[in-house]
């Protein structure tokens, strides 16, 4: 599926269901929920659901709110290894497994989203090399 088929499954109302979805699971979660602004959840919301309906549907209210998307230097920020990773995406599917009725649609979506979160991570992990 392109981009425009997806847009046209999902509709701008289910990326904002799916946002909001998302958002309800961060705020209760333990590992990732606390690098978020606590007094401006509705902020963020607004941005990651400004920012699908973009990369989606060509919409420009992400553009001319926030210019350049810049993801990987604007989530420098905060410390995202494999755990972090794996906690956006895990919280992204339960919110999309209830929101996005169309299969092949969450299915794509899925993958771009574990595509990006991985290209968003800034920790080195895995074994010393020199055993340190
Ligand atoms: C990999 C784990 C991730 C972590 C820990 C993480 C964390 C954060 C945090 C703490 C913020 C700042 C709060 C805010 O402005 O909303 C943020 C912003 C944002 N994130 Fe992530 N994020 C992750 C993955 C992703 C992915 C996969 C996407 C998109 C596919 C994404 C899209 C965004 C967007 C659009 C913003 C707002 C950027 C702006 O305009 O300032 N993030 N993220």
């Amino acid at each position: 599926m392109n981009e425009e088929e997806i847009y046209g499954a999902v509709g701008e109302e289910g990326f904002t269901r799916l946002t909001a979805n998302f958002y309800r699971r961060m705020r209760r979660d333990f590992l990732i929920g606390p690098m978020y602004p606590a007094d401006d959840w509705e902020g963020s919301e607004e941005r990651l659901r400004d920012f699908l309906l973009f990369r989606f549907g060509a919409d420009e209210r992400y553009l001319e709110k926030r210019g350049h998307p810049r993801l990987r230097g604007r989530h420098m920020p905060f410390k995202i290894g494999v755990a972090e990773r794996d906690r956006w995406v895990e919280l992204m599917g339960a919110a999309a497994a209830e929101e996005i009725s169309d299969e092949d649609a969450r299915e794509a979506l899925m993958a771009f989203f574990s595509q990006v979160a991985d290209f968003l991570r800034n920790q080195q992990e895995g074994e010393c090399p020199i055993g340190g």
